[in-house]
């Protein structure tokens, strides 16, 4: 209880220190009409749809992030509010338009989340990268990495920031505030991975408009702009299904694991047969899953039915990290955490392995694996008020036969039916073509002679 104390009292002693500089820790203190409203943007239709279904627009109001918010804000005696806010909602923060979980006063803008004008107005990292390290230079100038933009209505610039992955890491990577222990690595496990090595960003697999690198995606950045080679989307789709851009959301994860099985096709009746069941990361740049993973559930379930239908074996793989606190407890809530337990996610391009061991039955079995996410556990959704569903990311399966007479029965055409079957109809089929032959061919001689 202490030791719980002790915490609580140096996260709050961390806010006060927050408030004390001109912001919160550093970024400037500024009116939310230095951003515009996202309606504002209204050259760039195609870019303002795309934005609008993303999680980017809805990360202050959010409820699922509010309803976090609120157990942090609770559990921290109001310390954690603002840390939070600045991720979520960096326009409410710098304008001080939210006062730890209420956000009643937040202009539109700041409503806005991670919203265009602020992520435009962004020219660098400050300090170590992470926990909301953007350098903001609200000055009114867009900055995108298009080299040659001509606005009639605001000042642009070329920047080389926006074409990185930094950019992107000032807030994916998350830090604890207090102890420093790393939460949510979404930059660090890219940068450390092979996708890095290649030279492929975030922005090349999440501001494109399929999954995968889906390069080049011609078009035009503004009504009246000129057609473009290649052009970036404002999609910022990831694996949240229930609350943001579900279609494209759904083809990511689709697109993000395989699974395959392996086991010996003919196992004699009785014998132990093992099959091994591989589920390799080959879509996500990072590790699967990432960031918030310790509330993010990605399951496998592997079974193995016999041909009446019955489970012979089953199993389930549950991937994520584990928190623990100073003491070894463990799972614990993020802002009690200071190191991880456990963590079995798969890395990019990696695979993770489970086997399951079952007495081969008389006939035949099948062994069928599948792959499951979800962004949040039931329970969680359910006191948020959201309803949060479960996508299939991947499904295979595999025949064992107990003979190799068994399987040659099973791979054999079904008989062919008797009587008045496919063969009686196809009789049928043709007697009635031949009918209505001559009765076309009757009625074109009628008409010739007529
Ligand atoms: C999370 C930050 C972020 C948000 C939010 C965002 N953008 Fe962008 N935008 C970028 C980045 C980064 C690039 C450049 C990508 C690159 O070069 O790799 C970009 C590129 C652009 C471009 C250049 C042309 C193109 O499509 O490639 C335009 C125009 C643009 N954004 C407009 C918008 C508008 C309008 C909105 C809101 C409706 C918006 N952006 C929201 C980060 C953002
Ligand atoms: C100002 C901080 C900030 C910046 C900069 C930023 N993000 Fe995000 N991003 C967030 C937050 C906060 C969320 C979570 C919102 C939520 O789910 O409530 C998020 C969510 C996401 C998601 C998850 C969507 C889903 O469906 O689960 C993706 C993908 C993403 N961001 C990609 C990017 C990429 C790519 C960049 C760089 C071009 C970027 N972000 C830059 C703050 C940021
Ligand atoms: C090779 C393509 C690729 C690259 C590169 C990549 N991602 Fe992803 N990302 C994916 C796929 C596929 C998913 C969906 C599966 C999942 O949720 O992990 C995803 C999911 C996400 C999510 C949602 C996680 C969740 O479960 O809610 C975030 C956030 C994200 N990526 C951010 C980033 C950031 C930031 C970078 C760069 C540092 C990046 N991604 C690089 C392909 C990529
Ligand atoms: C440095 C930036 C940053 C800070 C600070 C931050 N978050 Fe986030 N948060 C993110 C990003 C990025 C994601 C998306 C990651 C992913 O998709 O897995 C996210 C996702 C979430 C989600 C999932 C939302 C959904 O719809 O699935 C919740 C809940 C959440 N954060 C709560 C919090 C709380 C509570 C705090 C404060 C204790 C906090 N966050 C602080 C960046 C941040």
């Amino acid at each position: 209880m202490r030791s719980v104390k002790r915490h609580v009292a140096v996260l709050a002693l961390a806010a006060a220190t927050w408030a004390m500089s001109t912001s919160v820790w550093g970024l400037p203190s500024v009116p939310s009409s230095t951003f515009e409203p996202a309606e504002g943007c209204g050259c760039h239709a195609a870019l303002y749809d795309q934005w609008q279904a993303s999680m980017h627009a809805k990360a202050l109001t959010d409820p699922l992030y509010l309803y976090k918010l609120a157990e942090a804000d609770k559990a921290t005696n109001g310390a954690l509010g603002p840390f939070c806010n600045g991720c979520h909602g960096p326009v409410a923060v710098m304008a001080g338009e939210v006062r730890g979980t209420d956000i009643s006063k937040a202009s539109q803008q700041a409503r806005q989340g991670v919203t265009c004008d602020l992520c435009h107005q962004v020219v660098g990292t400050r300090g170590k990268l992470g926990n909301t390290s953007i350098e903001v230079q609200p000055d009114g100038v867009k900055r995108a990495q298009l080299k040659d933009a001509v606005s009639p209505s605001h000042a642009t610039a070329y920047s080389a920031f926006h074409e990185s992955a930094e950019f992107c890491g000032n807030c994916h990577n998350v830090d604890h505030p207090v102890n420093g222990m790393h939460l949510e690595m979404t930059y660090t496990e890219w940068k450390n991975g092979p996708y890095a090595k290649q030279g492929i960003v975030c922005q090349d697999c999440h501001m494109t408009p399929g999954p995968g690198v889906t390069k080049p995606n011609p078009g035009k950045a503004a009504a009246g702009g000129p057609e473009r080679p290649h052009i970036y989307t404002m999609t910022f789709a990831g694996g949240n299904v229930g609350l943001g851009d579900a279609a494209r959301a759904e083809e990511r994860l689709k697109a993000a694991a395989e699974v395959s099985i392996e086991v010996p096709e003919i196992v004699q009746p009785g014998a132990q047969a093992v099959a091994t069941v591989t589920v390799t990361n080959v879509g996500a740049g990072h590790y699967l899953p990432t960031g918030l993973t310790e509330v993010r559930q990605m399951w496998l379930t592997v079974e193995v039915v016999d041909t009446a239908g019955k489970t012979v074996a089953s199993t389930r793989h549950d991937y994520g990290t584990v928190l623990k606190d100073a003491k070894g407890n463990h799972p614990v809530e993020l802002w009690d955490a200071v190191a991880i337990h456990s963590d079995d996610r798969i890395p990019p391009k990696g695979s993770s392995t489970d086997t399951i061991a079952f007495a081969m039955p008389n006939a035949a079995v099948t062994v069928r694996a599948a792959l499951y996410y979800r962004s949040a556990p039931e329970e969680m959704a359910k006191k948020a008020g959201v309803e949060i569903p479960t996508t299939e990311m991947a499904k295979v399966e595999k025949a064992v036969y107990a003979s190799a007479d068994e399987k040659a029965r099973a791979a054999a055409p079904p008989a062919p039916p008797s009587g008045a079957g496919a063969g009686g109809l196809l009789t049928w089929i043709a007697a009635a073509a031949v009918l209505v032959g001559g009765i076309v061919a009757g009625f074109l001689i009628a008409r010739k002679r007529a």
